[in-house]
C-alpha cells in the first residue's frame, strides 16, 4: 500500500478546482485538505463548504486534515461535506475515542495526527481503532518547511509497533517536508502514505512531480 496525497496548501486557492484536476490526471491517489483554525494553529486556511465543492469536483477521496482546537465541534461538519478520510490531533481532543468512533460510525476513515513532539504513547488506547495515524513531520500551520530528521525513527517504531501486533492497520502517513529526495527512505523506514504540497506545488511540473514520487513510493518496496 502506497499512497501519494498531495496537499492542497501549496495550490492556488483561487484555481483549487483546476488543482485537484491536476493532480487526479497525474496519478495521485487521495487529496490532503489542510483545516486550520487559528487557534491550533497560526494560520486559517478553508472550512466546509469548500470541501463540499472539491468533493463535486474530483472522484479522488478527500483526506481532511483538521488542525483546529475542537475536533468534535466540526467532525459533523467535515462529514457532511463528504470527507473520506478525516484526522484529528491527539493534542486537541480530550475525547479521541467519541471523535473517532463518530468518524467510523459515518463509514469513513479515521485517523489520529501527532505533532512533533508528542510521543507514539499518545496512541496506546486507541491504535486499534484508527485507520491511519497521520505523523507530522514539520509543526504543522503552513507548507514548505524542512522534514524534522527526528520524525524517522517515530516512522520506524510506529511500523514495528504494529508489525509486532501483527496489523495491517493503522496505515502510516507522514506529512510535512516529504519531498522526491527523502520519499524512498521514508518509505523504507515503513511509511505508506506521502503528504506533498510544496514538492508538488511548486515544482516546475507538478504532474511530472507526482508521477515521480509514485514511482519512487513503489521501487521504495513498501507492501
Ligand atoms: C502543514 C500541513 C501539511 C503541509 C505540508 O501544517 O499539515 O499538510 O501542506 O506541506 P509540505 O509538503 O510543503 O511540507
Ligand atoms: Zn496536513
Amino acid at each position: 500500500m502506497v499512497l501519494i496525497a498531495p496537499s492542497l496548501l501549496s495550490a492556488d486557492f483561487t484555481r483549487l478546482e483546476e488543482a485537484v484536476r491536476l493532480i487526479e490526471e497525474a496519478g495521485a491517489d487521495i487529496v490532503h485538505v489542510d483545516i486550520m483554525d487559528g487557534h491550533f494553529v497560526p494560520n486559517l486556511t478553508i472550512g466546509p463548504r469548500v470541501v463540499e465543492l472539491l468533493k463535486s469536483k474530483t472522484r479522488l477521496p478527500l483526506d481532511v486534515h483538521l488542525m483546529v482546537d475542537t475536533p468534535s465541534a466540526v467532525v459533523p461538519w467535515f462529514l457532511d461535506a463528504g470527507a473520506d478520510w478525516i484526522s484529528i490531533h491527539a493534542e486537541a481532543s480530550p475525547h479521541l475515542h467519541r471523535d473517532i468512533a463518530v468518524i467510523k460510525n459515518a463509514g469513513r476513515k479515521a485517523g489520529v495526527a501527532l505533532n512533533p513532539a508528542t510521543p507514539l504513547a499518545a496512541l496506546q488506547e486507541i491504535l486499534r481503532d484508527l485507520d491511519f495515524v497521520l505523523l507530522m513531520c514539520v509543526n504543522p500551520g503552513r507548507g514548505s518547511q524542512p522534514f524534522i530528521e527526528a520524525s524517522r525513527e517515530k516512522i520506524r517504531a510506529l511500523r514495528r509497533w504494529r508489525d509486532d501486533l501483527g496489523l495491517g492497520r493503522p496505515w502510516i502517513e507522514i506529512d510535512g517536508g516529504v519531498n522526491l529526495s527523502n520519499l524512498n527512505d521514508l518509505a523504507g523506514d515503513g511509511a505508506e502514505v506521502f503528504v506533498a504540497g510544496n514538492a508538488v506545488f511548486n515544482a516546475p511540473d507538478p504532474r511530472e512531480a507526482v508521477r515521480q514520487m509514485r514511482a519512487a513510493a513503489r521501487q521504495a518496496g513498501t507492501p
